[in-house]
C-alpha cells in the first residue's frame, strides 16, 4: 500500500506591480503607436478581469502598416549590412532579457498560463530566438542556402494565443535577420506582450517601419493574407484557418509557411524507464494547459506495462496544482478563453459518449475564469474522435499496443504529423521508431523541448515549411526551395 503525505503550500503570488497596462491601445505602425478605431477587450482568463481595450484593425490600418513596412524595407532594412541588422537583433534580445519579469507577468495575466512557465520557458526562449538569429544576420551566405541569399520583402505574420511572445519571436527574429520587414498580428485574446514588444523596438531604436504590429481578429488576419503589398505569409494556428490561407495565397506570388495542428503520439515501450516516462507524459500533455500544437495528446502504451504506467500516472496527476497562474507553485493555469473551454468540454463529452473512460484527480477549480481539470481517457480506440481531433486542452487519450510495428501504425494513423515521443531504454529501438514515424519533431525520452537552433514543423495537415534553425531561415529568403 502506498501512503502519501501532503503538505499544504502557502500561496506564493508573483506581484503584478512591475507591469503598467494602459486602458486602451492602438496599433504600432512606422515606429509609432497610432490610434485605432473600434476596440475590443482583452481579459485575464483566470479572473475574467478586463485588462485593456484593444484596437481592431481594418483595411486602412493594415494598408498603413504594409506601406510603412515597404518603405522601411526599401529605404533602410534591405540596404543595411547583415552585421548592422544583427546589432539591432542583439539589442532587442538583451532588452527582452532585461525586461523579462515584466514580459512574464504580462504574458501570464493576458494568457492564463502559470507564471513559472512564462518566466522559465516562454520569455527566455523568446530572447534566445533573437540572440540566435542575431548571429545569422551577417552569416546568411554561409547557411548553405545559396551564395548571395536575398530577403523576400514584406512578411505578414499571424500568430496564435498559446505562446504569444514566443510565437512572435519565432516569426519576427528570422524575418528580420534575413532582411525582411514585418506586419504582425497577435491573437485577439493575447495581444499585450506584442504591444510591449513594440515598446522594445522603440527602445532598441529599430528603424521605423521594420516591425509593425496591428491588433485585431480573424478579419484583420484575412486583410493581411489578402494584401497585395505583402510578399510572404507566416501563420501559426488552426488547420482550418491554415487551409483558408493556403487557398487564398495559391493564385498569388506570396510565399507561405503554415504551422498548424497536431495529435502527437507519445509512445511508451515496455523497456521504458517508467518513473521518468510518467514525468514526460505529464509534461507532454499538461504543459501550458495542453494548449500546445505538438502536445503528446495520444499516449500509446505497450500492453504489458499499461497498468503500471497508468497507476503511476494517476498518482502523479494527483499532485498537479491547478489554479491561480500568478502563484509560483501552480502547474496548470487557466484555459485561454471561453471559446476554447467550450471546445474542450464538447470534445471530452464526445469521449464519454463514445465509450472511453474519463478520469481526473480531485481538484478544486476557481469559481471565476475558465478552468478544466487535467483529464485522461482510457479505453480509447483509433476510431474515437478524441483519438483523431486536436482537443488543445489538458486532456490525454490513452491507447495500447502489443508490438512495436503496431505502435508505429497507430502513431502514424492521423491526418497530422507535427511531433512524436518515444520512451525506451534501447537506442536501436528509438532510432528504428524515429525513422518510421511521420512527424516533423521526434523526442526520445523527453518531450516538449524547444531550441532556436532546431527546425520545427510538420507533415501532412500539420503544415508547410520549417521554423527555427538553418531550415527556418530558408522560409525568409528568395529562391530557396523548401518542402
Ligand atoms: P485560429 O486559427 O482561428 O487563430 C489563430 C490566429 O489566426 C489568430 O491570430 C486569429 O485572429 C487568426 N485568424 C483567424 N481567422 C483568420 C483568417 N481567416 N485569416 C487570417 N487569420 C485568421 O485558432 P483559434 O480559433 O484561436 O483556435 C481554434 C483551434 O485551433 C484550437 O482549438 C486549436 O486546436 C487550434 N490552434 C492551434 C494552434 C497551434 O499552435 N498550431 C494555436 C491556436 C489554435
Ligand atoms: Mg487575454
Amino acid at each position: 500500500m502506498e501512503t502519501t503525505m501532503t503538505f499544504e503550500y502557502a500561496p506564493a503570488p508573483e506581484s503584478r506591480a512591475i507591469v503598467t497596462i494602459k486602458p486602451k491601445y492602438g496599433h504600432f505602425v512606422g515606429g509609432k503607436f497610432v490610434a485605432g478605431g473600434k476596440h475590443f477587450p482583452t481579459i485575464n482568463p483566470a479572473t475574467e478581469e478586463v485588462l485593456s481595450q484593444i484596437a481592431l484593425a481594418g483595411k486602412a490600418d493594415v494598408d498603413a502598416a504594409v506601406k510603412a513596412a515597404r518603405k522601411a524595407y526599401i529605404s533602410t532594412w534591405s540596404k543595411m549590412s547583415g552585421k548592422e541588422r544583427g546589432k539591432y537583433l542583439y539589442r532587442i534580445a538583451r532588452i527582452m532579457q532585461e525586461r523579462a519579469r515584466e514580459f512574464a507577468v504580462l504574458e501570464t495575466l493576458d494568457n492564463g498560463k502559470p507564471i513559472r512557465e512564462s518566466r522559465d520557458t516562454d520569455i527566455p526562449l523568446a530572447a534566445a530566438h533573437f540572440f540566435y538569429h542575431a548571429g545569422w544576420a551577417d552569416k546568411l551566405e554561409y547557411a548553405g542556402l545559396g551564395t548571395s541569399p536575398k530577403p523576400l520583402g514584406v512578411a505578414g505574420q499571424i500568430i496564435p494565443w498559446n505562446f504569444p511572445l514566443l510565437m512572435l519571436a519565432w516569426k519576427v527574429a528570422p524575418a528580420l535577420a534575413a532582411g525582411n520587414t514585418v506586419v504582425l498580428k497577435p491573437a485577439e485574446s493575447t495581444p499585450l506582450t506584442a504591444l510591449l514588444f513594440a515598446e522594445v523596438c522603440q527602445q532598441a531604436e529599430l528603424p521605423a517601419g521594420v516591425v509593425n504590429i496591428v491588433t485585431g481578429d480573424g478579419s484583420t488576419g484575412a486583410l493581411i493574407v489578402n494584401h497585395p503589398g505583402i510578399d510572404k505569409i507566416a501563420f501559426t494556428g488552426s488547420t482550418e484557418v491554415g487551409k483558408i490561407i493556403a487557398r487564398a495565397v495559391a493564385p498569388t506570388n506570396k510565399s507561405v509557411t503554415l504551422e498548424l495542428g497536431g495529435k502527437a503520439a507519445n509512445i511508451v515501450f515496455d523497456d521504458a524507464p517508467i518513473d521518468e516516462t510518467v514525468e514526460g507524459i505529464v509534461n507532454g500533455i499538461f504543459f501550458n494547459q495542453g494548449h500546445v500544437c505538438c502536445a503528446g495528446s495520444r499516449l500509446l502504451l505497450q500492453e504489458n506495462v499499461a497498468e503500471e504506467v497508468l497507476h503511476k500516472l494517476k498518482n502523479r496527476m494527483q499532485k498537479i496544482r491547478v489554479g491561480d497562474p500568478m502563484d509560483k507553485n501552480t502547474d496548470v493555469g487557466a484555459i485561454n478563453s471561453k471559446e476554447q473551454l467550450a471546445k474542450i468540454i464538447e470534445l471530452a463529452a464526445v469521449g464519454d459518449s463514445e465509450g472511453a473512460e474519463r478520469w481526473s484527480p480531485e481538484c478544486k477549480l476557481p469559481s471565476k475564469g475558465f478552468w478544466f481539470a487535467p483529464t485522461i481517457f482510457t479505453g480509447v480506440t483509433q476510431a474515437h474522435r478524441i483519438a483523431r481531433e486536436e482537443i488543445f486542452g489538458p486532456v490525454l487519450s490513452v491507447l495500447t499496443f502489443r508490438t512495436p510495428a503496431e505502435a508505429i501504425e497507430k502513431a502514424n494513423n492521423t491526418p497530422f504529423g507535427l511531433s512524436a515521443g518515444i520512451w525506451s531504454e534501447k537506442g536501436s529501438r528509438t532510432l528504428w521508431a524515429s525513422q518510421q514515424l511521420r512527424a516533423g519533431v521526434i523526442w526520445a525520452n523527453t518531450f516538449n523541448k524547444f531550441d532556436p537552433t532546431s527546425p520545427f514543423g510538420g507533415y501532412k495537415e500539420s503544415g508547410w515549411g520549417r521554423e527555427g534553425g538553418r531550415h527556418g531561415l530558408a522560409a525568409y529568403l528568395k529562391g530557396v526551395s523548401h518542402e
